[in-house]
């Protein structure tokens, strides 16, 4: 499995069909985002300056959209960190397997999509900082 760093983690534009009656974004396995999804979930009724998501993935590759409302995300790799602000529903965060993520700054009534690669699987979770730096050696 490659080494990902915070680099290789994109933000991707995802398509986005403009109509009068309102728009639309598709997502297609393996088209828009680089992987098939396995599992979709959502975080929603996030309540003021709580932050999710702090932990690391061993395996899962997953891409995050804002799809209402805007948050930030903090990825990190161990050596390098970066946040980005997402904010529209047709822009999407592409997160590498084995980084470290932490949410946070959501607006009210922010919604938090997560497309994942792989089924939930607690055993692929660092949740301890330090295993996640130790993992990174
Ligand atoms: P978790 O991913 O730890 O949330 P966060 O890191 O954002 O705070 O998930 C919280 C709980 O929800 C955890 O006990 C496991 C459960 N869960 C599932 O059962 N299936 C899932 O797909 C997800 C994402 C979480």
């Amino acid at each position: 499995m490659k080494k990902y760093s915070v680099f290789d983690c994109d933000v991707l534009p995802l398509p986005q069909i403009k109509n009068r009656a309102g728009n639309i974004t598709p997502v297609e396995n393996s088209i828009h985002i680089p992987f098939d999804v396995k599992r979709v979930y959502y975080l929603y009724d996030i309540p003021a300056g709580e932050s999710r998501g702090a932990h690391g993935h061993r395996l899962l590759e997953s891409v995050i959209v804002a799809v209402s409302g805007s948050f930030d995300i903090t990825i990190e790799d161990g050596v390098s960190k970066k946040t980005v602000s997402l904010n529209r529903p047709f822009v999407g965060l592409n997160i590498k397997p084995g980084i470290w993520r932490d949410i946070s700054n959501f607006s009210s009534g922010a919604i938090c999509l997560v497309l994942a690669s792989r089924l939930y699987e607690e055993n692929d979770y660092i949740r301890n900082f330090n295993d996640y730096l130790e993992f990174r050696k």
